[in-house]
């Protein structure tokens, strides 16, 4: 089959979240199924990779031709294809150099995201990879969030129904129902349809009204529907977890599947992670983890100038600083954390004051924290090898990464059984010594501290256990394997529709 999948960032280009992983390992594990895969994403930087194929085309929006140039590269068994824009007067611009992701740039994003969608639908016909252009047949997009939520109503409106790409399927993935691109019932104008497709991207909304939703549209026109695990793909449907689209996902819902992410386990494997080859680290397999994870351990207190001690648990935060990520319930639980004997390392960036509240822990208990603020790719592999345990006590967590590679690193989980969350961390039985770690029920500081309590009791008092939660964390397979061949169910199943 010819899979396009079309996000809005893609590693290790342009990434500010898990969206940029999943775009990045997803076509390699599908590819290596024997399908012929193409990512295709906006090209924020001069990448030096992929090339410009010397293709343009133009396409209009807001009544103005905007000219999309076309870049291509075969790297790893996938085609990875970039699409610029050589006009800037509209602020339709990719190509803003020293940037890498969606969320910082400046302008109309609404506008930026119908040139892409609507040059992507065509990325098959013009992108020649290995000479030879993709074509109609045999042809599935994978589109990512609503970012590219119009990709799947352009490929029905402009060439479906047109009697064109006829047999060219589309599947929608849900990585955050939260963020939907909305706005007031006037910007379809923007999107260049035949009005009556107005109704697919109206929805009523109690305190606002009629809106434009462009999430809601990609959602009812898509041949499947897909999100990240199983877990979210029922909250999606609860009035607190649909955020407004749980009508739109229960009509649906004949057509939606979860599947739970994989990881990169070239990237994120503790056998061969780059990141641990230098200032002390060490790369540790199972056979090796006492020691591998003691040196980590040790050399990542050093680096962050904490006291260089072995018995003492560190506990270990990485993510966006968000309410999303639960930041508050661990600013909730840190009186009662300081008056245990552990370190906390928190990595993370987002709202200016919850960055300002990390450095404020770090500066009141400098010889117990340590925030780093900013995004740092490196310190985020070195903190998930030389932690003890990872905290995540996300509100809600489509499927979340970091607690998968935690455990791939031997690092034991404590988190909101939420989403993609609950689905990949059993609870610890301590009767039958099974499980992976230790979840919670509902985001309360109390909660939290009920089982990071039970946890670090286990990790003093119970080393065996300890070890056990460790290995059947690393034992894992967290590929992408199964997740490819289960999306290349989804994409089969949307082909036999026609
Ligand atoms: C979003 C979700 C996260 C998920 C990721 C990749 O960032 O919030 O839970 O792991 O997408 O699917």
């Amino acid at each position: 089959m010819n899979v396009i999948v079309v996000a809005a960032e893609c590693a290790p280009w342009s990434k500010t979240g898990g969206l940029g992983d999943v775009a990045g390992s997803l076509p390699k594990a599908l590819a290596k199924r024997g399908h012929r895969v193409m990512v295709v994403a906006p090209r924020y930087g001069n990448y030096v990779e992929p090339q410009d194929t010397g293709v343009r085309k133009t396409f209009r929006v807001d009544d103005h031709d905007m000219e999309v140039r076309y870049f291509q590269a075969y790297i790893d068994g996938v085609d990875f294809g970039r699409l610029g824009s050589a006009v800037s007067s509209l602020t339709v611009e990719f190509e803003v150099v020293g940037s890498n992701s969606l969320s910082t740039k400046v302008g109309d994003i609404l506008k930026r995201m119908i040139l892409f969608c609507k040059a992507a639908v065509e990325v098959p016909w013009h992108v020649p990879c290995g000479g030879v252009c993709y074509g109609d047949g045999n042809l599935a997009f994978i589109a990512n969030d609503w970012h590219t939520s119009l990709l799947p109503v352009y490929l029905k409106a402009y060439y479906r129904d047109q009697g064109l790409m006829k047999y060219a399927r589309s599947v929608l993935v849900i990585h955050n129902i939260a963020h939907q691109g909305r706005g007031p019932v006037d910007d379809f104008s923007y999107v260049d349809l035949p009005e009556h497709y107005t109704d697919l991207f109206k929805l009523y909304d109690p305190i606002g009204g009629d809106h434009f939703n462009i999430f809601a549209a990609g959602l009812k026109t898509a041949d499947r529907v897909v999100t990240v695990s199983h877990g979210y793909s029922w909250e999606l449907k609860t009035s607190d977890g649909g955020w407004g689209l749980h009508g739109i996902i229960n009509d649906n819902q004949w057509k939606l599947r979860g599947i739970v992410n994989g990881i990169d386990n070239k990237d994120w494997n503790p056998q061969f992670d780059v990141h641990l080859k230098s200032d002390g680290y060490t790369n540790y397999s199972l056979e090796t983890l006492h020691t591998g994870k003691a040196q980590c351990k040790a050399a990542l207190q050093k680096e962050l100038g904490l006291p260089v001690r072995k018995d003492v648990p560190v506990i270990g935060f990485i993510g966006r600083l968000d309410p999303q990520k639960g930041v508050d319930l661990i600013a909730e639980a840190i009186p009662w954390m300081m008056g245990q004997d552990v370190q906390l390392i928190m990595l993370g960036s987002g709202r200016p004051d919850l960055e300002q509240m990390l450095r404020n822990f770090e500066n009141q208990h400098n010889d117990k924290i340590r925030s780093w603020v900013g995004f740092s790719v490196k310190t985020a592999h070195r903190i998930t090898a030389g932690a003890d345990i990872l905290l995540m006590p996300s509100r809600f967590e489509p499927c979340g990464l970091n607690q998968l590679y935690a455990m791939a690193y031997g690092t034991v989980p404590v988190v909101h059984a939420v989403g993609g969350l609950r689905d990949t961390v059993k609870p610890f039985d301590p009767f039958n010594e099974t499980g992976l770690g230790w979840t919670f029920e509902s985001a309360e500081s109390g909660k939290l501290i009920h089982a990071l309590g039970n946890c670090l009791l286990t990790y003093r008092e119970y080393k065996k256990s300890w070890e056990g939660l460790q290995q059947r964390g690393m034992k894992q397979d967290l590929s992408w394997d199964n997740a490819a061949q289960q999306y290349e169910e989804v994409l089969l199943a949307a082909k036999y529709q026609w």
